[in-house]
Order: C-alpha cells, then sequence, then structure tokens
C-alpha cells in the first residue's frame, strides 16, 4: 500500500509501532521493519532493570540500535522523550546525542513541544514524527518544522492527551488543519481500523498495544495473557497534570505534557478505584510507586511489563484489547493488518456498487 507516510519514510506498509517504554527491543524493531512496517525503540528497549546512570542509558539504547542495524537494512525509528528539567531532560539529552552519533533514520518524538527538539534532530538529517493529542499541538509541530504528526487519540494504551480527544474525532481535525502526513495512534489493532483512518484523512497508523501480544515482545507472558482476557470495558484512564498553568506546582507537566494514562483494568484497580469512590488520580496511582526491588527491575513498570509481577498489575492498554485474541509474530502481524485491510477496501466497493 502506498501513501505519503510510505513515500516519506521508504517503507512498504504504513505501520508503526507505536513508543513504549520497556515492551520492545531490537528484535521486535528489526521484525516490523523486514515485514515492511516501522520499528521503534521505545525507552528502556530491551532492558530487564532500571538504571539511573545517565551514560548507562545512552550505552543501552547504542547497544540496541547497533543491534537492530545488525538485524535490518530497514528504516527503523527512535522514541525521543523531549524530557523536562529536574525530571527526565538529562537522559533523553544523552539518547538524542547517542541517536545522532548512530544516525538513527527516524525520531518519534513524544511528550512535550515539538519547538525543543525538531531542528535539531532534521538537522541530523533524521526524520522527525511529532506525537500530539490535540490539533494546536499538531499546528504548533507542523511549525516547527516536523515530517509528519501522530494524533493520538485517548483509547490509546499508556499515555494520551489530557483533553481525552478520541482517534475518531481527532484524527480528521488534525488532518483539516496541517498538511504534513497524519499518523493515527489510538486503539488501532487491525487493518479495518488501518482503513477508517486513511478514510479520516491520515496516511498510516501507530500501533502499540496490538504489538504486544506478539511472541518478539520482551513484555511477560501474564501481561500479554491480560490483554488477550481483556475486552470493550476492561480498560480505564486517568489524567495526569492539570489545567494549571506551567510553573505552578505541576513539575514536568507542561500543557503539551499533561495527559492521561490508560491502563487495563485489573482486580486491584478495580478495588482502589472502589475505595476511592469510583475515581482514581495520578497521586494515587503514585502511590504504587514503593519502591520495587532489583530483582523486579527496579520500577512498577518493568516490575509489571516484564517480570509480570501479579502484585503490581500496572499494564498499560488501549481500547482496542477487545479485538486482540492471539499471540503471533509481528511480521505475521504486520501482514495480518493489510490482509484485513485489502479485505476492507473490496467490502466498501462492495458497498459502493449496490
Ligand atoms: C506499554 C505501553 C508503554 C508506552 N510507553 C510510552 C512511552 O514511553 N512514551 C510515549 O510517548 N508513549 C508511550 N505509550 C503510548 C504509545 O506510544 C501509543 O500512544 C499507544 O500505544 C497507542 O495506542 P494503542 O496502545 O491502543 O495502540 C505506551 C503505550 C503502551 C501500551
Amino acid at each position: 500500500m502506498k501513501t505519503k507516510l510510505t513515500s516519506l519514510l521508504g517503507i512498504e506498509h504504513p505501520i508503526i509501532l507505536a513508543s513504549m517504554a520497556w515492551v520492545t527491543n531490537a528484535e521486535m524493531v528489526a521484525a516490523i521493519s523486514n515485514a515492511g512496517g516501522l520499528g521503534t525503540l521505545g525507552p528502556n528497549a530491551g532492558a530487564r532493570v532500571v538504571t539511573k546512570d545517565v551514560d548507562e542509558t545512552g550505552e543501552r539504547l547504542r547497544e540496541q540500535i547497533r543491534k537492530v542495524k545488525a538485524l535490518t537494512a530497514k528504516p527503523f525509528a527512535v522514541n525521543f522523550v523531549v524530557g523536562a528539567a529536574g525530571l527526565d531532560k538529562e537522559f533523553s539529552d544523552r539518547c538524542i546525542e547517542v541517536g545522532i552519533e548512530e544516525k538513527v533514520p527516524v525520531a518519534i518524538v513524544s511528550q512535550g513541544s515539538a519547538k525543543v527538539l525538531t531542528a535539531r534532530l532534521k538537522e541530523a538529517g533524521m526524520k522527525v514524527i511529532h506525537v500530539c493529542a490535540s490539533v494546536g499541538h499538531a499546528l504548533g509541530a507542523e511549525k516547527a518544522g516536523v515530517d509528519a504528526v501522530v494524533a493520538s487519540g485517548t483509547e490509546g494504551g499508556g499515555h494520551s492527551g489530557f483533553d481525552q480527544n478520541t482517534t475518531f474525532t481527532l484524527v480528521p481535525q488534525v488532518a483539516r488543519a496541517v498538511s504534513v502526513p497524519v499518523i493515527a495512534g489510538g486503539g488501532v489493532a487491525d487493518g479495518r481500523q488501518l482503513v477508517a483512518a486513511l478514510a479520516l484523512g491520515a496516511e498510516g497508523v501507530y500501533v502499540g498495544t496490538r504489538f504486544i501480544a506478539t511472541e518478539e515482545c520482551p513484555a511477560h507472558p501474564r501481561y500479554k495473557q491480560a490483554i488477550l482476557d481483556s475486552r470493550d470495558g476492561d480498560t480505564f484512564s486517568i489524567r495526569h497534570g492539570s489545567m494549571a498553568k506551567p510553573g505552578s506546582g505541576n513539575s514536568g507537566f507542561t500543557s503539551e505534557r499533561r495527559g492521561s494514562l490508560r491502563m487495563l483494568l485489573s482486580d486491584k484497580f478495580r478495588e482502589m478505584i472502589i475505595a476511592h469512590g469510583g475515581q482514581l488520580d495520578f497521586s494515587q496511582m503514585a502511590e504504587l510507586q514503593k519502591a520495587v526491588p532489583m530483582e523486579k527491575g527496579g520500577s512498577i513498570t518493568a516490575a509489571a511489563f516484564i517480570y509480570g509481577d501479579p502484585e503490581l498489575p500496572f499494564w498499560a492498554g488501549g481500547q482496542g484489547v477487545g479485538l486482540i485474541d492471539r499471540v503471533i509474530p509481528c511480521g505475521e502481524l504486520v501482514a495480518k493488518i493489510m490482509g484485513e485491510a485489502e479485505e476492507s477496501l473490496r467490502r466498501i466497493k462492495r458497498v459502493e456498487s449496490t
């Protein structure tokens, strides 16, 4: 399938692996790129234990990038987080230096304003895709010179926008507002949704949760099984950051960075939500961030995503979970999505002719 996105990136199919912390590695990324999509190394790719060392973070990323290059000659991406001073900026800066040194072909930039990194990454020769959760955010990214934007809807797993715009409403509004290619993200798990995204004005899709249920994904089997077991009502989303202006106590949450976090609704979360009168806010979630031992990765996300700790079912997942019923290889998944898209296009033609 040819779209503006496939031409821009030199890929065969308009499917991008969304940036995901912990649950990507070089093998997974290369498998997706080799299958004609675009694999993306997310934060902590290939790691099993957290590090608080900035240089080690950079060297871990370098090792993963080199591994991807050894496994594929096709384009791939690395996620760079914009970063906030005092929070993650130092780590982010080091990863960018490594990405530039290693000549990464595509940068997917998330969690912040496109003004911060776009020029530097473009000068280094990268194609830059910025993840946006509102029309204003996308317009700002276009102005900053990005090559494409992801319109990231609230259906998506993990981090998405504070305003909780749905993919179905956000994509056509962003596509109307900007002239760079738009990529639809949030809740996309099959080829019918790829065709729907194209109908809404997108040039491709940005897929996270569906790729966790693959053989190459380093997520713990309990996490993968939780995705297979989840149905349409089994995710929930909480906001972080606030409507308040940056600098008013919301450390690290600039207007582009504040957002919502969508998780799988485990029994533990159900109990917490009931105990908090039907609601949960980010600070209550953060209570779970108690010290996690190094043998469980040293962070709550590693403990959940990589070690599958049933006491810490902190599993991110999008509303597309109800569409996911099998763990299959990444290459087979890319082919499956494209096959479903072709079938969907045939179906639309049949509807048209009757
Ligand atoms: C396990 C997991 C981890 C994620 N980690 C990140 C991250 O580190 N940075 C980021 O920008 N987005 C992150 N996201 C959000 C994804 O990039 C993407 O927006 C989302 O997965 C798309 O929706 P989907 O999961 O329904 O496909 C994460 C999502 C998941 C499911």
